[in-house]
């Protein structure tokens, strides 16, 4: 795993933005995985800021996001659909056939998770998966316990995310009970990872992640056995990693490695 620490959020947010913004330049009809929370926002307003201004191009690209609330209407305000409409899709040349988002309303939840995974492969796999990390360790809604090859499915939200994302909503009470989330074998299938993190709140979590043990109860540890993930997080989130020094030393020799190679 890369690890990359940055100083605040906006140096995390434009560092994340350049690795999804030279994906798409790269390869125009890329899929790309998405994030919703308050971690990624900043990185989708300097996407949007490079479509503006530089040109960056989303009309090829197809989108996935991680998950959705059970219950929730595309157009209700704390809607992940809703956030991303807002956020990122609204302000860029995506096409809206091109974006996706598990149905909040869906009748039968299986049969519209199982379509969701078709739909995942049939369009080649997600080349860039941008990740978030609930306190209680989860990505996407893969709370606690989930199994660590789980798909796409309905999940029940543990009290601690409830208590974390009743901050959008008016109370408590409102935040909903479930959620249509893809699984931790979803996310693994990616062909990279891109996991954000800021803040001290998220140090403790991310140290576990990163270093510690692979575990069902923190489900982004998973994120351990795969091949690309790249993190890029701020000082703050990082304060608990022990061999922080080393990943800093990695970023600094990795100009050296690239004119050794070149030279060879
Ligand atoms: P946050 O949520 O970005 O709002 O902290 C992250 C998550 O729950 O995955």
């Amino acid at each position: 795993m890369r690890v990359i620490v940055e100083c605040d959020n906006g140096a995390m947010s434009k560092r994340a933005a350049v690795f999804v913004a030279n994906l798409v330049r790269r390869k125009p009809d890329c899929v790309l995985g998405l994030a919703t929370g308050g971690t990624p926002v900043g990185m989708y307003q300097e996407l949007v800021r490079m479509h503006n201004e530089e040109g960056l191009c989303f009309s090829e690209v197809t989108t996935f996001n991680l998950d959705e609330y059970y219950g929730l209407a595309p157009d209700h305000k704390e809607s992940y659909r809703y956030f991303m409409q807002q956020n990122l899709f609204d302000h860029i040349n995506v096409k809206p056939e091109k974006t996706h988002v598990p149905d909040g309303l869906a009748d039968d939840v299986d049969d519209h998770c199982e379509k969701y995974e078709r739909m995942i492969d049939e369009s080649g796999g997600i080349d860039l998966q941008v990740l978030g990390i609930g306190s209680d360790g989860h990505i996407a809604f893969n709370e606690p316990g989930s199994s660590l090859g789980s798909r796409t499915r309905a999940k029940t939200l543990t009290q601690e995310t409830i208590q974390d994302n009743a901050r959008f909503f008016e109370s408590q009470g409102e935040v909903p009970r479930f959620a249509i989330t893809m699984g931790v074998g979803t996310i693994l299938e990616s062909r990279r990872c891109l996991l954000l993190a800021n803040g001290i709140k998220k140090a403790k979590v991310i140290a576990e992640a990163i270093e510690g043990s692979v575990t069902m109860q923190v489900t982004a540890s998973a994120l351990q056995m795969h091949k690309d993930v790249i993190a890029v997080i701020d000082e703050d989130a990082a304060f608990l990693l022990e061999r922080r020094d080393y990943y800093q030393h990695v970023e600094d020799m990795t100009e050296e490695w690239e004119r050794m190679c070149d030279k060879g």
